[in-house]
């Protein structure tokens, strides 16, 4: 079966000052619909730079890039748009510090505007319909996180690409955003690759796992597989330290 979104063999290589740094070497990947793949691996391991590539914010060197059978390898921004949608750590930067909430959600979609639905939405991902009319500043992080979440939902893209999504919001945030995307997940096949430095989090959600290091994807499979029989030698040691870290 086609994959919903799939890579092949990425490679890139940032040079700066003369330097050259490999971020993806080789990197291979696929999300099914319906499915949260979670990508797990130290800082520098390459994670944001693969969902930038995989966004079209930034031009691999080389690969393949599918979206069904559509190869849109040095594709931008305002053609994955139309089925992809990132979200980042600082959710609060992404929105406009003119604009009120409901307008930046309205803005996201082409089609045509359904306000019932928006206030569904809203609801949805746990949030009161007033927050629609405030701008960013009045905003907290996590509120800002889950807007950023209806925002994708409402412009109705199919796969969210999450990068350290819950790393800059308090615990209990984190797990409500976790719930979240499980129940969008489960409610509305919604399809989301899921980044992260923390195992643990990410096995509580995503049903299949590919863990990073130095650019390279060294382990991928069920996580329940991976996490109680770990084959590579750095996925063993980040399963053990987050075994420590939650004790
Ligand atoms: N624009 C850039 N210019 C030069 N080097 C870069 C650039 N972006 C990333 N890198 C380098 O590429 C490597 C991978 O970085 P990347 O940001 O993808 O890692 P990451 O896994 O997301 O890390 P973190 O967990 O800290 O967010 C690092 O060595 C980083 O320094
Ligand atoms: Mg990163």
């Amino acid at each position: 079966m086609e994959h919903l979104l799939e890579g092949k063999k990425i490679n890139k290589t940032f040079v700066t000052k003369g330097k050259e740094t490999t971020a993806l070497s080789d990197v291979s990947f696929y999300l099914d619909e319906g499915e949260i793949l979670g990508i797990v691996g130290e800082s520098g391991s390459g994670k944001s730079t693969l969902l930038n590539v995989v966004s079209g914010l930034i031009k691999a060197d080389s690969g393949e890039l599918f979206y069904g059978e559509e190869n849109y390898i040095g594709k931008g921004p305002a053609h994955t748009g139309k089925f992809l949608r990132m979200i980042f750590q600082d959710a609060k930067s992404s929105f406009d510090p003119r604009m009120t909430m409901e307008k930046s959600l309205l803005e996201s979609r082409r089609g045509k505007q359904d306000r019932g639905e928006l206030s569904e939405l809203i609801k949805a991902v746990g949030l009161e319909e007033k927050l629609l009319s405030r701008k960013v500043s009045d905003m907290s992080g996590g509120q800002c996180q889950r807007m950023s979440i209806a925002r994708a939902l409402y412009s109705e893209v199919g796969i969210l690409l999450c990068d350290e999504i819950t790393s800059a919001v308090d615990v209990s945030s984190q797990k409500q955003v976790v719930e979240l995307l499980k129940k969008l997940n489960e409610s509305r096949k919604l399809s989301c690759i899921f980044v992260s430095h923390d195992i643990a989090l990410v096995s509580m959600l995503c049903g299949r796992i590919m863990i990073m290091k130095d650019g390279r994807c060294v382990e991928e499979g069920e996580t329940a597989a991976v996490i109680s029989d770990p084959k590579n030698e750095y996925t063993k040691l980040l399963i053990e330290s987050a075994k420590k870290q939650s004790f």
